[in-house]
């Protein structure tokens, strides 16, 4: 139990951050194990020294209502295939006042507003950081993906997941054959990593030498 909580040792991270941090980039829910991190208090600490917050939600916005307002993050992405949408697309969210403050990274059709002899103005966000013509085909499939995803309802499909994942547990976890990469974790999200509970033993220390050399 020590490994998971050495693993997730968020404080570690507060401690970390100081008035040369810029940009603080956290997962939402990790992929490996399970865990849902604070992230209200993660940007609370980096704004607190100057930082921006950029939120990778790839496993928690197909999974579970994500409020970028309440979590108060001045960036979030996430990716469409995780989404039930095409592959080759996702998305960025950015708060709009930072948008607007932000250059364009890239060059070409649609990013311009005026052209002058000496200079040109840029488009608003977000036509300024869409140079060029965009995926417009995966662009309506991801729409068509978030449609339906919300007809179902978020809330809906994350209470089914919480069912189904106590299902597993009460059936596969009690047998003691299967070990949850996650379990012991104080907040976890619906997915659900195991391993045969003999292999943990040799899977966790690979597992925490690969995330601290990350
Ligand atoms: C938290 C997280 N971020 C990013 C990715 C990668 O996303 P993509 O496949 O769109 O590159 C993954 C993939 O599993 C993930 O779990």
């Amino acid at each position: 139990m020590r490994l998971y909580l050495q693993l997730l040792n968020i404080i570690t991270l507060k401690e970390l951050l100081s008035r040369k941090t810029k940009l603080v980039v956290v997962h939402h829910v990790s992929n490996v194990l399970d865990s849902v991190l604070p992230v209200r208090d993660i940007a609370n600490w980096a704004h607190g020294v100057g930082a921006k917050v950029l939120l990778d939600a790839c496993q928690s916005v197909p999974h579970m209502p994500v409020d970028v307002q309440s979590l108060n993050v001045d960036f979030l992405v996430a990716s469409s295939h995780k989404m039930c949408g095409p592959i080759g697309i996702g998305f960025l969210y950015g708060k709009i006042d930072l948008l607007s403050s932000m250059p364009p990274f890239l060059g070409g059709g649609e990013m311009i507003s005026d052209v002058f002899l000496d200079h040109s103005t840029y488009a608003e966000p977000l036509s300024r950081f869409e140079a060029g013509t965009p995926a417009i085909g995966e662009a309506i499939s991801l729409g068509a993906a978030i449609d339906y995803l919300s007809g179902i309802g978020i809330q809906t499909i994350h209470d089914y997941e919480v069912d189904l994942v106590r299902y597993m547990y009460e059936g596969c976890f009690q047998s003691q054959i299967f070990a949850s990469m996650g379990r012991h974790l104080q907040k976890r999200s619906n997915k659900l990593h195991f391993v045969p509970s003999m292999l943990r033993i040799f899977t966790l220390p690979i597992l925490r030498q690969f995330l601290i050399n990350r």
